[in-house]
């Protein structure tokens, strides 16, 4: 094989039968892999695990499949219960995408996901992981499903310096796991995989000791399992300070607006709020200035802040100061803002540091 590894060195057969005894022996009891191998059931399982820990997903991952427990059901359900539903999992397109994939899987092929990579990665949101992870689990179609920690595993059990960074590097594992996992169980092979990089592989102080296939790993005979994978640093974070709102009108009702339908938490639901610089610098003052002109409305805020919520983005963090206020006189009413009850409030879908916001506003206020 024409790749920057020791690839030779490794026993495929016995590095099969390692790996994967100690898989059926130690898995954990996840509720994915009681499904049946449904593979609606695994595609939900897969997009939730996505930049999402195992332990945060699985009670979303229950919720979900109560709610929607068939493809059709799932495909019937309206924007707005889909964003509910994924309300704090984060990384929103996922849902969005996801939805208009299964509605096509059930308009164009009867409600069954495909089980080819060609048709499957044609779907909305659906990668080379995904594909990977739902052929190979649901249908054992020999397919890679490399992510991040299957990198990070092979990075070191192999010897690999690439720059996991980099798209192409993905593809080379791609390649690896094609080699390694011939003649298995793909999908046990590659939740093996999985299970390895969360359980024992992990990014700091493996637990080299442990590890069932330690005999195979290269980067442990060399002593340099902690400085694999490489990974070059993305670019910096930016910051900002953004000044909200919990504005009250006389029938006890919130002001409440729809985020844009493209961008950062498209579609969900906030407290109005503005960035707290450019022309209306200075928090308190600032928000009520915003306020008078984009919505022409009058507010009394309170002097200060009830809540500070910071939250980190990948690529971003906010700082929120909220505030708390009375609407007054008649809101006329724009596109995309509501005025609603405190019941009707938590049916829709906020972002956690809206979330946080409002369960603030309740404790002190309500
Ligand atoms: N991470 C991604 N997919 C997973 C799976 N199927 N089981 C456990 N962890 C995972």
């Amino acid at each position: 094989m024409n790749m920057n590894t020791n690839f030779d060195k490794v026993d495929i057969k016995q590095f099969q039968h390692d790996l994967i005894t100690w898989f059926v022996r130690e898995q954990r009891d996840l509720p994915w892999r009681k499904n049946g191998g449904d593979p609606y059931k695994v595609w939900v399982s897969e997009i939730m695990l996505q930049q999402t820990r195992v332990d945060t997903v699985i009670p979303y991952y229950e919720r979900f499949l109560e709610k929607f427990p068939t493809i059709e059901s799932f495909a019937e359900a309206d924007d707005e219960s889909v964003l509910k539903i994924w309300e704090g999992l984060g990384y929103y397109s996922r849902v969005r995408n996801l939805h208009s994939a299964v509605k096509e899987v059930v308009q164009h092929y009867g409600g069954k996901v495909p089980e080819t990579p060609e048709e499957i990665s044609k779907l909305k949101g659906v990668g080379p992981y995904t594909a990977g992870a739902v052929l190979s689990i649901a249908y054992g179609v020999p397919e890679p499903a490399v992510d991040g920690n299957v990198m990070r595993v092979l990075s070191r059990i192999l010897l690999m310096w690439d720059d996991i960074a980099k798209q192409s590097t993905r593809k080379l594992f791609e390649k690896a796991v094609r080699e390694l996992m011939y003649y298995e169980n793909p999908s046990y092979f590659n939740q093996a995989l999985m299970e390895l990089g969360a359980l024992i592989c992990t990014p700091t102080s493996p637990s080299c000791l442990l590890c069932p296939v330690r005999d195979h790993c290269q980067a442990f005979e060399a002593g340099v399992q902690e400085e694999l994978p490489v990974k070059t640093r993305k670019k910096t974070t930016k910051h900002v300070e953004i000044v909200a709102a919990v504005l009250k009108n006389k029938d006890d009702q919130f002001l409440i607006r729809k985020r844009p339908e493209k961008g950062l938490l498209a579609n969900l639901w906030e407290f109005p709020n503005v960035e707290d610089h450019g022309p209306y610098v200075q928090m308190r003052q600032g928000l009520a200035g915003y306020l008078k002109n984009e919505l022409e409305i009058d507010t009394e805020l309170e002097t200060g802040t009830f809540e500070k919520v910071n939250h980190v983005f990948t690529h971003l963090t906010w700082t929120i100061d909220a505030f708390s206020g009375k609407l007054i006189g008649d809101f006329s009413g724009r596109p995309n803002y509501k005025l609603v009850c405190k019941e009707q409030l938590e049916e829709y879908a906020f972002p956690v540091s809206h979330q946080k916001i409002w369960q603030a506003y309740k404790k002190q206020y309500l």
